[in-house]
């Protein structure tokens, strides 16, 4: 593998899917699938009932307000929740299966690398575990934009910062599915635009992506849209669906529509 990597590029010996996922039959499209799928937590229920398929090699986003459930699906998906009924399957297998350890990347909310630690040394550390090396390791720095910060503790990074370096290190282990919960907060314009690219880079080599977020102007960079509200999927369409249904280019307004028609009861039925 290379050790040079342009910052902003992911380093191509660690681009995930470029292998076996590429190989995978027709038939195994579905990157990842959930049936009915219902969680409680904290006695009631937060994902209800919840089906889709996310097709390989795409960007999804999973989007919607604040406590609609977007972490605990990821958290079904990458199989560290329990699931009170219906099932999720990633990569042809039930989530949560040992075989998918290494296949399946998962950047937190939190971020979840060592604070003190460099950065350098968590990625290091990372690459050990994966069992890649250090050159890409510090590929892996660079792909995020955090050559310069490479030294430093990670306790003393910004939030963005701290994201990005768990999201370096989940590159490592060259997932086939990447679960990213909310990776641009906290980022500026120019390295949202970045990583977008970097997704869609990754996405184009075969890896799967699923991106939450609940800023509505990240929806138009996704492939698909899984839209996600009181632990409903009240949408699972392209961007341009969506716009096309709902008469309004702006996808936030669709959105609001969307969840406006459902609130309505069709007529001439009373609520
Ligand atoms: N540990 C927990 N115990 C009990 N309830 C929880 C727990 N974690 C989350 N919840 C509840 O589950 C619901 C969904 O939370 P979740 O974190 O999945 O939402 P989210 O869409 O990711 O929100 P955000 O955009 O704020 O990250 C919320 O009502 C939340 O209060
Ligand atoms: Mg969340």
């Amino acid at each position: 593998m290379s050790g040079v990597s342009a910052p902003g590029t992911v380093p191509a010996g660690s681009l995930p899917g470029s292998d076996s996922a590429s190989t995978q039959p027709a038939a195994a499209s579905a990157a990842l699938s959930a049936d009915h799928l219902t969680v409680d937590r904290g006695g009631r229920p937060v994902l209800r009932g919840v089906t889709f398929e996310v097709p390989r090699g795409t960007v999804t986003g999973l989007l919607g307000p604040s406590g609609g459930g977007k972490t605990t699906l990821m958290r079904a998906i990458v199989g560290v929740q329990v699931v009170k009924s219906g099932s999720v399957t990633v990569l042809g297998l039930p989530a949560g299966s040992a075989e998918l350890r290494r296949r399946v990347g998962y950047v937190t909310q939190a971020p979840s690398v060592y604070a003190d630690l460099t950065v350098r040394d968590n990625a290091r550390y990372f690459a050990a575990i994966y069992g890649v090396g250090r050159a890409a390791a510090d590929a892996a720095i660079a792909a995020v934009g955090l050559a310069e910060q490479a030294g430093q503790l990670v306790a003393s990074l910004s939030g963005g910062q701290r994201t990005r370096v768990s999201l370096a290190c989940a590159l490592l282990s060259s997932p086939q599915l990447l679960v990213l919960d909310e990776p641009t907060v906290g980022l500026d314009p120019v390295l949202r635009e970045e990583l977008w690219g970097q997704f869609h880079e990754l996405a184009a080599n075969g890896t799967t992506l699923l991106v939450s977020s609940h800023v509505m102007d990240e929806a138009g960079r996704c492939d698909r849209l899984l839209l996600l509200r009181e632990g409903e999927l009240i949408a699972d369409e392209t961007p341009a669906a969506i716009r096309a249904a709902t008469g309004t280019l702006d996808l936030e307004q669709a959105f609001l529509r969307i969840i406006r028609e459902r609130a309505t009861p069709p007529e001439g039925k009373v609520a």
